[in-house]
């Protein structure tokens, strides 16, 4: 029997979790658009471990997508998003449709400043400001104790945070590890739109990643020349890259001789599909 309760209207939801509140239950809160694989599965585990009461919210946000094709193709599964949550004991699924969010007459637009604008931002015009919207609404008709997301998208993740400090809303961000496919690929619900031969070459995104550690280890620390080699990795799986770049990993500003933990990221086109991915880069002990 289907535990898991669905809620696609704002009030309903508002009235679930002042009752939940009413009775002194912690909420975690994780926000997806859907098409759920183990990478939002580990996030809603998470929250399982840590509050009593889980709430996923499944909306795909068109203020955050910048290109049409993008937000047409992107995947979309309801049911079977919400037989697999049941299956978890998710306790309530909020999944509104677009006109619920964002009715006739709706305005509001967050500006996150300049964190928006670099890497992901600089090709993805508005997206951190969708982003940032969406979440700030889903952060008040859901105030709940602790909200999950994932490494995966690490400047989305700064962004958040950005957001709940500057907004003093009190709310924990938890960020989780990115999960990989078996060949290291990380997963998303973009990688069903690879063709099979697409498939194959995405996994020049994780092993550039993991030549970057391996220069380190062997004694290279000029970012210019393990940047040009992880661009060379993608160049031979014929990917193009949109951007490869070495971050201090609190601030994002780039690095150009790495002295201490870096954040290598990255963002790569296989035919009509992007994937970004990242990892810490460990340098000596530190
Ligand atoms: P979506 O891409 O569905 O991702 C939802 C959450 O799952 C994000 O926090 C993302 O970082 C995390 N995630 C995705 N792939 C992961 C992986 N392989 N391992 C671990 N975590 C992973 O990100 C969004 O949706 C949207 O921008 C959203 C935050 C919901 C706002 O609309």
């Amino acid at each position: 029997m289907s535990q898991t309760k669905i809620l696609t209207e704002n009030r309903s939801i508002q009235a679930v979790i002042k009752n939940v509140r009413s009775r002194g239950q912690t909420i975690g809160l994780v926000p997806t658009m859907g098409s759920l694989h183990a990478g939002h599965l580990s996030l809603v585990e998470e929250s399982n471990k840590r509050c009593e009461i889980t709430v996923v919210t499944i909306f795909v946000n068109p203020l955050q997508f910048n290109e049409e094709n993008d937000l047409r193709n992107y995947p979309r599964d309801l049911a079977a998003d919400v037989s697999i949550l049941d299956q978890l004991s998710v306790d309530y699924v909020f999944a509104p449709s677009p006109e619920e969010l964002y009715p006739p007459g709706y305005s509001l637009s967050v500006d996150v400043g300049p964190l928006s604008k670099i890497l992901e931002g600089r090709f993805r015009p508005g997206h951190f400001s969708g982003v940032a919207t969406v979440l700030l609404k889903l952060f008040h008709l859901i105030p709940a104790d602790t909200a999950f997301f994932g490494f995966k998208d690490y400047q989305q993740l700064k962004v958040v945070q950005q957001v709940v400090k500057d907004t003093n809303l009190p709310i924990k961000i938890v960020g989780c590890p990115t999960v990989r496919e078996e060949d290291g690929l990380a997963k998303s619900s973009r990688n069903q739109l690879l063709s099979p031969t697409e498939r194959q070459r995405a996994k020049c995104i994780y092993e550039s990643l993991q030549e970057a550690q391996k220069m380190v280890d062997d004694g290279e620390y000029d970012a210019k020349r393990i940047m040009q080699s992880m661009r060379r990795h993608i160049h031979q799986a014929t990917g193009k890259v949109d951007y490869v770049a070495l971050v201090n990993p609190d601030t994002l500003t780039p690095e150009n001789d790495l002295t201490k933990n870096t954040l290598a990221l990255i963002a790569v086109r296989l035919g009509d599909v992007r994937l970004i991915d990242n990892r810490l880069i460990k340098v000596g002990n530190g």
